[in-house]
């Protein structure tokens, strides 16, 4: 029998067996101290030397950091401490003695911590990020399943670009072609959607910037949704529902994952649908009265989404984009079309862009104007115009980037920590 320590304030009073590693270890004469993880939690096990036999006393001095063992004992609730459950050990089972681990309790710098991911995996920080990633994950199938949203698998391997043609993997293993990674599945979800309605995706997609920067992976994890007769309004609202839903999630179900993380939930309280809303404009405005010197047409930086997101306590939209800055497919505004029906949303205290959104081009004749104005190879787009001439409808969608997600609910600086092999221009291993 294994017992999990997330059992433990059932098993009061009972015998438990569990199975993990030692993540700390101490004796003081009599007594020795194993602070023992399981991957559900976190338990001292007390081994008392006149309450047990001599081989098991033995075993618990030998057990080093990281030593993999089973523990048998008595589940206890902690004297002082409400919710702290202890182990009173009763045998003690070594299945791998631990070689002098190589991360110690000293301060490491993140070079050092990024070599040794594979082992940086295991500290209750990370444990904690993890799992808050995994109830985002899943709180954004469970909004998609309640809201008529089916999950629709997009390829990896694609003939064309979604964002932009700087940012491309290239493959050459297709005779006489190149392939590319993607970058995002939306133009397949795109396809889906006069099929299913609404739909998502949920994969890894790649980006061959060259930025290196906090919130910039090779490889990250994106969420795309698309929706067929959903204009720029109705995506905003369908996002910000999504985005409260998943916050409150994960303050329902993380209370511990945040408290290792030291993680402030005021702010978090604060993610409630409606969201704020500002223009491409109004932001330019902004900044410039904050000191900026941006012009008029340019795309919003890093630093600008902070200085916006830091002046603010909700997550805000910000809308219509000049056309130039954005991607080919999206609808210009049909009142000033030097701007598109997009919305990227901005995350508070100074995080910036986690979703960038659209209403789709769904007209033909305007769509393949904007794939020559791109120079993107027509061949290659015929598909997805295709889509614009049978049955072609108002529809809008969206992407999330999981890491800015996961950094920004942690409260984390940097997105390298929030992927379990994070992919980084510099950075390919372990
Ligand atoms: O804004 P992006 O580039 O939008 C798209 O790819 C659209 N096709 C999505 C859609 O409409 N279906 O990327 C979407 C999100 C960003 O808002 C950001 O959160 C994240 O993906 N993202 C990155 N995350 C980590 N590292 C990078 N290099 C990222 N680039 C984008
Ligand atoms: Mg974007």
């Amino acid at each position: 029998m294994q017992q999990f320590i997330s059992q433990f304030p059932s098993l009061v009073g009972q015998t438990a067996t569990i199975k993990g590693w030692a993540y700390n270890v101490r004796s003081s004469g009599k007594i020795a101290f194993l602070q023992i993880r399981d991957g559900s939690g976190f338990v001292q096990a007390v081994c008392v030397q006149n309450q047990v036999d001599e081989i098991t006393w033995n075993r618990a001095l030998e057990v080093t950091l990281e030593s993999s063992v089973v523990v048998t004992g008595i589940v206890t609730k902690h004297p002082k401490h409400d919710d702290v459950f202890e182990l009173q050990v009763t045998s003690l089972e070594i299945i791998q003695k631990a070689e002098e681990y190589p991360i110690g309790k000293k301060e490491h710098g993140p070079d050092f911590l990024l070599d040794n991911r594979h082992l940086w995996l295991r500290a209750p920080s990370q444990w904690a990020i993890q799992r808050v990633r995994n109830q985002i994950i899943l709180a954004t199938y469970d909004w998609f399943r309640d809201n008529n949203f089916i999950k629709i698998d997009s390829p990896i391997l694609t003939p064309n670009a979604c964002e932009g043609t700087t940012e491309l993997f290239e493959i050459n293993y297709f005779e006489e072609r190149k392939a590319y990674l993607s970058q995002s599945g939306q133009l397949y979800i795109e396809a889906a959607i006069a099929s299913v309605g609404r739909c998502f995706d949920f994969g890894p997609v790649f980006r061959a910037e060259k930025s290196k920067t906090r919130r910039h992976l090779t490889e990250f994890w994106m969420m795309d949704a698309e929706a067929a007769f959903v204009d720029h309004e109705g995506n905003m609202q369908i996002q910000e529902q999504l985005i409260s839903f998943i916050v409150k999630r994960v303050l329902e179900t993380c209370q511990t994952e945040l408290k290792i993380l030291e993680r402030d939930q005021e702010p978090l309280k604060k993610v409630v649908a409606p969201f704020y809303h500002m223009t491409h404009a109004e932001a330019i405005k902004i900044l410039r009265e904050k000191g900026s010197d941006i012009g008029d047409m340019d795309d919003l930086g890093a630093d600008d989404e902070t200085i916006l997101t830091q002046m603010y306590d909700k997550p805000i939209f910000v809308e219509k984009y000049p056309s130039e800055v954005k991607a080919f497919y999206m609808k210009r505004d049909p009142q000033d079309p030097r701007y598109v029906l997009n919305s990227d949303l901005l995350a508070p205290e100074g995080y910036g862009e986690i979703i960038g959104g659209s209403q789709r081009e769904d007209d033909y004749d305007e769509l393949i104007k904007r794939v020559r104005e791109h120079n993107l190879p027509e061949k290659e787009f015929q598909w997805y115009l295709d889509l614009r001439k049978y049955g072609s409808v108002p529809h809008s969608g969206f992407g999330y980037g999981l890491e800015r997600i996961v950094g920004w609910i942690c409260g984390l600086h940097h997105v390298r920590e929030t992927i379990p092999f994070p992919r980084l221009m510099n950075r390919l291993e372990p």
